[in-house]
């Protein structure tokens, strides 16, 4: 992405609208093409740029060589009355999320609490939508994780040994929005080694190792996909990704990291995991987002340190940036905008309904 480019406002839907078309016209089904482009809009919205609808034409090239199934059927594989195993077929993240989303809130609202593992599914993207889809409602507490390409090195480790593999935890307020803990095993995400490549910027110290397995701060020196991470914490995010492994791969029986080696990248059969616990079988649900509610007020009235920014709760600011895309509409960069037009026009779709913001792609 140059530095300079322009962000282009659009309604949450139009966004929708035009990914959803583009993989209609790649043979996506309409229902799957619209929850694949409803999750990608959603993360944007959400300021995450990264997992939004940058990744169009990355999800058209991979239909395109057969990559992904188009569909994405899921078979239960075990199930209980509150736990279901899903193979996925090798379809969509995406899909497979938004179905075990459902009949994980379901499975929760009939016996208290719920658990669903799914294998052989692909990158499923932010974490944190899940989660908040699970809490939104405010009668159920959200969890979630994913494995995720091999990325992360041990704290003492010299190369790669497991994914970034994030967590996220979504808890309903009353009056605030729902706290949703959304963040992955790594020091810093790898696209945003881009962001110091082209600004020429060093890492901070112990951020990446090289494929030398030294540390770097140079993000010139190497390829993109070269770079290791360096876990949060050292043993902290090390130990976290471990254990959320066993939640993801372990119950759904599907593949592990130490079985991604020699996997291509494009080869990687990944694995979710779901959970949503009903608040009201542990005490009232006004009175816990009371209490989340007095929690938050607590930790926006603490101190900041000398000119630091005042304190915020985990998903403040994804909370604020949704807000805002809601009202104002969701920013895209028009480099992103282009790519879309791009992927459009090869498939011929016919972009006519969105060429108001189509002409701001530069
Ligand atoms: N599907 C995958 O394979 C995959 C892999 C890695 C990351 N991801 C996604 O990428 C996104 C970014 O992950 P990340 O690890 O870079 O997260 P991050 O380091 O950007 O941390 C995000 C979290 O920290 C909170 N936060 C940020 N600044 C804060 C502050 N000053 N005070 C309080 N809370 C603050 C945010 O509200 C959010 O909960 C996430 O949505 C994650 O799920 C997905």
């Amino acid at each position: 992405m140059a530095g300079n480019e322009t962000i282009v406002r659009i309604q949450f839907d139009e966004v929708v609208g035009l990914a959803e078309e583009i993989f209609i016209a790649c043979g996506v089904g309409r229902e799957e093409s619209h929850m694949l482009s409803e999750s990608l809009a959603r993360a944007d919205a959400r300021g995450i740029m990264s997992h939004g609808v940058v990744r169009v034409p990355s999800y058209v090239d991979q239909f395109e060589n057969g990559r992904f199934s188009k569909e994405t059927r899921l078979d239960a594989v075990r199930e209980t009355l509150f736990s279901t195993v899903l193979d996925a077929n090798n379809g969509l993240g995406s899909v497979a999320s938004y179905k075990s989303v459902e009949l994980t809130k379901k499975k929760a609202r009939e016996n208290g609490i719920a658990f669903t593992a799914v294998r052989n599914s692909n990158h499923y993207g932010a974490a944190g939508l899940w989660s908040s889809m699970i809490a939104e409602d405010k009668d159920l507490i959200g969890f979630t994780s994913t494995t995720s390409i091999l990325i992360v090195a041990a704290p003492t480790g010299a190369g790669r040994a497991i994914g970034s593999n994030p967590i996220s935890i979504a808890v309903p307020a009353e009056m605030h929005p729902n706290l949703c803990l959304d963040i992955s095993m790594g020091n810093m995400a790898q696209g945003k080694i881009w962001e110091y490549k082209r600004l020429n910027k060093p890492f901070p110290d112990d951020f990446w190792l090289g494929p030398d397995g030294e540390v770097t701060t140079d993000p010139n020196k190497f390829a993109l996909e070269e770079y290791v991470m360096i876990p949060f914490g050292m043993h902290k995010g090390f130990g976290l990704g471990v254990v959320l492994e066993m939640l993801t791969s372990g119950l759904s029986g599907g593949a592990f990291h130490r079985q991604y080696v020699g996997f291509t990248k494009e080869q990687l059969p990944l694995c979710h995991c779901f959970g949503a616990m009903r608040i009201d079988a542990f005490m009232d649900p006004a009175d816990y987002r009371k209490n989340v509610d007095e929690y938050i007020d607590y930790l926006h009235g603490l101190p900041s340190r000398h000119g630091a920014a005042p304190i915020m709760f985990p998903g403040e600011i994804e909370a604020k940036v949704e807000a805002d895309a809601k009202m104002n509409g969701v920013k895209i960069p028009s480099q992103v905008l282009a790519d879309m037009r791009a992927s459009a026009v090869k498939y011929g779709v016919d972009t006519s309904a969105y060429a108001k913001f189509l002409s701001a792609a530069i």
